[in-house]
């Protein structure tokens, strides 16, 4: 993990330069068809779009495992939420989609992109109980949930599930991302859980490689695809419930299409839900 940072947790506010070059978080909005983007992000965009065609099925097929993973945990009985990394706010965000099953679910967001953040602090306005926005560099657990405005929503003391949803890839193994998975689910209670996906490396549909060299314009540094085998170690002793970690489109899929063999499940983020081992 790297060393905490020294400023005060800020609320998101973009500062003009924050505009100068593409974040991942606009990049996937607009890979999304969303509207919170910029120009230098729509230029990174079809540049991903043309180098791996497959780029926005691979984005929304992540956002519909978002939705299937946070209504099997709250189904499980979980009703407090720390997304990390939580992007833009698109259709089905994370409170929406627990609120469906539990409507006193607590959300906690966490962006590094000020524009996400200003973004998710706009749809949620001051009505919006139980939910927060929080701008944070998630690479420092112990910050991120004594920050007032993830503790004010979460209750530690309860299960909460860790939400780790196409985000792990802005790690670098210079950063340990397993270090970082491990500095947040320790300070969980028994029952809680952990949802992640991320970006493969070896996935033989998909030109990482394409992907990864475009992606060193974001600020945060060129992005890190995995193979299943690192994901897994990243995720460490977390007891994952079946399928077990997978391609996201073969997680407990809704469309039985997707059950079928690995080529008829597209691609590019493998996928896990697990409890945290009492
Ligand atoms: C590809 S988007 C995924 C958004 C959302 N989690 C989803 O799956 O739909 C990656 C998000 O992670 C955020 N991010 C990248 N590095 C981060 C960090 N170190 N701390 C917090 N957020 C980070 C980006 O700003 C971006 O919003």
């Amino acid at each position: 993990m790297v060393d905490a940072p020294s400023y005060p947790w800020s609320s998101g506010v973009p500062e003009p330069g924050d505009f100068d070059r593409p974040s991942s978080a606009r990049v996937y909005d607009f890979l999304l068809g969303g509207t919170s983007h910029g120009a230098v992000d729509r230029v990174l965009g079809r540049d991903l779009m043309r180098a791996e065609p497959l780029v926005e099925s691979i984005a929304r097929e992540n956002r519909s495992f978002l939705r299937r993973a946070v209504t099997f945990l709250a189904h499980a009985g979980i009703d407090q939420f720390l997304d990390l990394g939580s992007g833009i706010p698109t259709m089905g965000n994370t409170h929406e989609v627990a609120r469906r099953v539990r409507p006193d679910a607590r959300v906690a967001y966490v962006d590094i992109d000020p524009v996400a953040v200003a973004h998710g602090e706009l749809l949620l306005g001051p009505g919006t109980r139980g939910v927060s926005v929080t701008h944070a560099d998630l690479r420092h657990p112990e910050a991120v949930l004594a920050a007032p405005s993830v503790t004010e929503v979460l209750d530690l003391d309860r299960p909460v599930a860790v939400l780790m949803f196409s985000v792990l890839q802005h790690v670098p193994d210079a950063d340990d991302p397993a270090g970082v998975v491990a500095g947040y689910l320790s300070r969980t209670v028994p029952g809680s859980a952990l949802a992640v996906s991320h970006f493969s490396g070896d996935d033989p549909r998909v030109d990482s490689e394409a992907i990864r060299r475009l992606t060193h314009a974001y600020p945060g540094g060129t992005a890190t695809p995995r193979s299943g085998a690192e994901l897994a170690a990243i995720i460490g002793d977390v007891e994952l419930v079946e399928p077990g970690l997978v391609y996201a489109a073969q997680w407990r899929p809704e469309n039985r299409r997707h059950q079928g063999p690995l080529d008829t499940a597209c691609c590019g983020h493998r996928a896990a839900v697990g409890f945290v081992r009492g």
